[in-house]
């Protein structure tokens, strides 16, 4: 009789000390099965709000709730065993108030046993990340482009094109680090800044169309696999999903049509009625 030792779930700390050395591994899921099959090649899963637009056909991540999260936060968690899972906080859950934010912030973590949560905004949400961290949530953070703030942005738009904006997203980048977050995902800024970024703060940099100057990196595992035709412009595919799929339901479309099915006495190894 073999004896496994039971595999240990990535921590926060972890992440954290993986800061300038072997690039940190992560994508999205938002199911058990994707999970289950990414487990064992990345760090950290995220279940991002992005879910609102790939699983519910959904324009932006506004209209995501809290329960929409913790249902798919439970379904990665069930499905991984090693790789952290961080689940995003909404849009609407966690910035009323740092008191509001710890409040959600442990329903969500009670309910799907993940190891820490993600929230954007840069200085005007360092209060709230001191307060969380503080009391044991393990907090990412989110700066350069915001993609729950495009009601005010009115668009997903790369950030820090022009230099004299790099101030207030270095800004955004120090108060989230001094805050106690334990990386930090920059998303849609030039190489230069994530570069910059990368430099100035102790939390790793989970970069997303930042560049590879960051300390890991992060997709949305649907815009990778190719199952996907609207992606933003820096996403590698990496598969042809969409294709395969399409491939396989046609061919099972096919047997239906022509009654070519396997029938059930071959399904279930029925016998004859003894004659
Ligand atoms: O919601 C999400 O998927 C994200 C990542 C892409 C960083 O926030």
């Amino acid at each position: 009789m073999s004896v496994q030792a039971p595999v240990r779930r990535i921590t926060a700390p972890e992440i954290a000390s993986r800061k300038g050395g072997e690039p940190i591994v992560t994508l999205t899921a938002y199911h058990a099965h994707t999970a289950a099959i990414a487990d064992e090649l990345v760090e950290l899963l995220l279940v991002g709000d992005s879910l609102g637009m790939v699983m519910h056909g959904l324009e932006t991540t506004v209209p995501v709730t809290l329960d929409m999260m913790i249902s798919q936060g439970r379904a990665v968690v069930r499905g991984s065993q090693r790789a952290m899972v961080v689940v995003d906080m909404p849009f609407g859950s966690y910035e009323a108030s740092p008191a509001e934010a710890f409040r959600n912030c442990v329903h969500l973590l009670k309910e799907t046993g993940a190891g820490g949560v993600k929230l954007e905004g840069g200085v005007r949400m360092a209060e709230t990340i001191r307060f969380l961290t503080e009391r044991g949530v393990p907090v990412m953070g989110h700066i350069g482009l915001t993609p729950q703030s495009v009601l005010t942005l009115g668009g997903f738009k790369a950030q820090g094109r022009d230099e004299k904006d790099w101030e207030s997203i270095l800004a955004d980048a120090r108060a989230v680090d001094e805050a106690g977050a334990f990386s930090i995902v920059v998303e849609a800024v030039a190489e230069p800044l994530a570069a910059r970024i990368t430099e100035i703060v102790k939390a790793p940099t989970i970069g997303i169309g930042a560049s590879a100057a960051c300390d890991g990196q992060i997709l949305v595992m649907e815009d990778m696999l190719g199952l996907n035709d609207r992606v933003p412009k820096f996403v590698k595919k990496y598969g042809s999903l969409k294709d395969h799929i399409h491939g396989a339901i046609k061919g099972y479309a096919d047997d239906v049509r022509q009654r070519s099915f396997p029938a059930p006495e071959h399904t279930y190894g029925m016998r004859k009625a003894a004659e």
